[in-house]
């Protein structure tokens, strides 16, 4: 494995897409030195948000068709976003060894093994989580046990974006460390009892971290990463459309619109279209933070913004910016980005903010402890 002995620790960013895993990684401290991605698009945008890094290289093509030359030596660290196409809820469900886009998760495992001794002391995954239920636990029990053969013993945590930005977006890490490993055999709310039975098959070498409370769950805070547009702009939407919005609303939905509406201030909510028994129904929610952002493929991907109160309701659809702002990268250029390929890029991102505490918490700590220890394998408690 490699054995760095102290910082700056380095990072390969497999399925890298337009780089938040490495802005939250850079802003712990670590350094991205390697990234691959297939698609051309997302490496596009990727350089517009980062320019040019020093000493990074950014590899666009198939990771199943990479030669060995071109893999990474010699990181502390690999992460990897794979696909979530085919564990998703609202995907295919195909699973891990037969959808097309998930299994490239496999390519990820080849390319580890292919390292060989230079293999990075610590690997993190990220993905739904169904992930956790794919084909009733077998998926992420043979991805568990494909790692531990590598020599990695795998902690499984469930973080909700919601924690530290206005986007619900509950994602599974799972962290595999080589060698030894401390288990303080804790739960806490980041491992839901729902993890339980990946923690008690015998037969996957698991561990528990011991990780402070993550920040309260926001319920506000839509609002302050809103775009300023103005009247006249017409991305709000005409007056006709608006009532089609309106008189698409549920009983129950409509009720909570209306008190909204008669409020004496604004309120601001995002909103999702929804088949319902066939019928095309808009759904606001309830609180203001955004809903999951998707990927932009198909009519319900994109989310509305509704400004409502005093009488008066207006409606258009999110932004790029409210997307990037919403994954952690508020300060981003996307000036001469398609709104399509913005769409596409932060909606199958990670939240920047999500992996910069994970890195502050977990990965940091793990690769630190490691360099004080000697020999490599002690430095923490047999897990
Ligand atoms: C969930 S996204 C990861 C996004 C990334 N974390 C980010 O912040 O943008 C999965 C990525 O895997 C890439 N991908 C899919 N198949 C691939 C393959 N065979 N080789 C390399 N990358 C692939 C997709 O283009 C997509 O960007």
């Amino acid at each position: 494995m490699t054995n760095r002995s102290r910082a700056p620790w380095r990072v390969a960013e497999f399925f890298a897409g337009i780089g938040l895993a490495g802005t939250g990684l850079r802003a712990a401290g670590l350094e991205v030195t390697w990234s691959n991605d297939i698609a051309k698009a997302k490496h596009d945008l990727f350089r517009r948000l980062n320019g040019k890094i020093r000493g990074h290289r950014y590899i666009v093509g198939d990771l199943g068709k990479l030669s060995s030359s071109d893999l990474p030596y010699d990181s502390d660290l690999a992460w990897a976003s794979f696909p979530c196409t085919d564990l998703s809820i609202a995907g295919t469900r195909a699973g891990l060894h037969k959808g097309a886009a998930s299994s490239t998760f496999w390519h990820f495992i080849k390319a580890l093994s292919a390292l060989g001794d230079s293999r990075p002391r610590l690997i993190a995954l990220e993905n739904v989580t169904a992930f956790a239920t794919s084909h009733s636990g077998r998926d992420i029990a043979s991805a568990i046990r494909s790692l531990n053969g590598l020599g990695y013993s795998v902690d499984i945590l469930s973080i909700d974006a919601r924690h530290f930005l206005p986007q619900s977006r509950p994602r599974l890490f799972l962290v595999g460390v080589s060698g030894a490993v401390l288990d303080d055999g804790k739960a806490g709310s980041i491992r839901p009892k729902w993890l339980d039975p990946i923690y008690a098959d015998p037969s996957l070498r698991t561990h528990r971290m011991g990780l402070p409370e993550l920040p309260p769950l926001r319920t506000t805070g839509l609002a302050e990463i809103l775009e300023q547009v103005g009247d006249g702009d017409d991305r709000w939407w005409a007056r006709e459309r608006v009532a089609v919005f309106i008189e698409s609303l549920s009983r129950a939905q409509r009720a909570r619109f209306d008190a909204l509406l008669a409020g004496t201030s604004y309120s601001y909510r995002t909103a999702y279209r929804r088949m319902r028994d066939g019928v095309p129904r808009w759904e606001v929610r309830s609180d203001e933070v955004a809903g999951c952002l998707r990927t932009s493929s198909g009519g319900s991907s994109k989310q509305a913004v509704v400004e409502v109160g005093h009488g008066t309701c207006r409606v258009r659809w999110m932004t790029p910016m409210e997307y990037a702002s919403l994954m952690g990268a508020p300060s981003a250029s996307l000036s001469g980005i398609s709104d399509h390929h913005a769409y596409s890029g932060f909606g199958d991102a990670v939240c920047a903010p999500v992996v910069e505490w994970l890195a502050r918490n977990y990965l940091v700590p793990v690769l630190e402890s490691a360099a004080d220890d000697s020999p490599q394998d002690t430095w923490a408690l047999a897990g």
